[in-house]
């Protein structure tokens, strides 16, 4: 028996899938909803024989995806997709998302931006009037990486939050360190007021090479309920 709360990530994947067809290339996304849309995928590649090729963006999710039995390549083999399936951490009325609690944003936005259609699986506990009670991730160059992070602070000194307390995401004793080899600082904000200005002026600092905010780039929320039901925004 599932949780409410896998229960509610399970539908909403299981909901998701129904958009992926036979050839497409689908952007695989990373975090525990999205374990389900891979997993759910593969059965229909076992079991139905879907013929796709899949994207994924961590090596977590192209480790669960081989196993599954999804075809894998690369974004540049693949050049541009159909759709990408993620999860997020947070989304709101305009369909915009922080992203990135699981470390893997940079290479998320990438996939998604390459994707005809964004569709976000979600439980319910993801919808917010407002961004940025989640803490808003921020992946960084390890080179001079405290001093992008002072940079950062006084940054948000202009920008319209509440909070502006910046930590480095550890795992145990030692820096997090991304895929791509650097370190996630987590921005806790409490309310991003204009998570458009936000994005921009995070990306223009040197050291900072991408933001967990997605703006204008998800097409559709599939929300998933805890006891079954699911909705979709768009
Ligand atoms: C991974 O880097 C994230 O962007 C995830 O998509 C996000 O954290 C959602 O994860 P869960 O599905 O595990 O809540």
């Amino acid at each position: 028996e599932l949780s409410p709360i896998d229960k509610a990530k399970f539908v909403a994947a299981k909901r998701a899938v129904e958009f992926v067809e036979d050839g497409m290339r689908v952007g695989l996304g990373t975090g525990s909803t999205a374990a389900w849309m891979v997993r759910c995928l593969g059965e229909m590649v076992r079991e139905d024989g879907l013929k796709i090729r899949g994207v994924p963006t961590s090596t977590r999710t192209a480790e669960l995806a081989r196993e599954v039995g999804i075809e894998v390549i690369t974004l540049d083999e693949a050049g541009w997709l159909d759709v990408t399936i993620d999860g997020a951490d947070e989304f709101d009325g305009k369909l915009n998302l922080i992203k990135g609690g699981g470390g893997a944003l940079l290479q998320e936005k990438i996939v998604a931006t390459a994707s005809d259609q964004m569709i976000v699986i979600a439980d319910v506990g993801k919808e917010v009037e407002t961004l940025g009670a989640f803490p808003l991730p921020i992946e960084v160059i390890p080179f001079g990486w405290q001093t992008t992070k002072l940079l950062v602070e006084e940054l948000l000194i202009n920008m319209d939050v509440l909070g502006r307390e910046v930590t480095q995401r550890m795992k145990g004793d030692e820096p997090f360190v991304t895929d791509e080899g650097n370190f996630i600082l987590d921005l806790h904000l409490g309310r991003i007021g204009n998570p458009h200005q936000l994005s921009m002026v995070l990306n223009q600092m040197p050291g900072v090479v991408e933001n967990g905010l997605f703006i204008d780039i998800c097409d559709i929320v599939v929300l998933g309920y805890g006891d079954g039901r699911v909705e979709t925004r768009d």
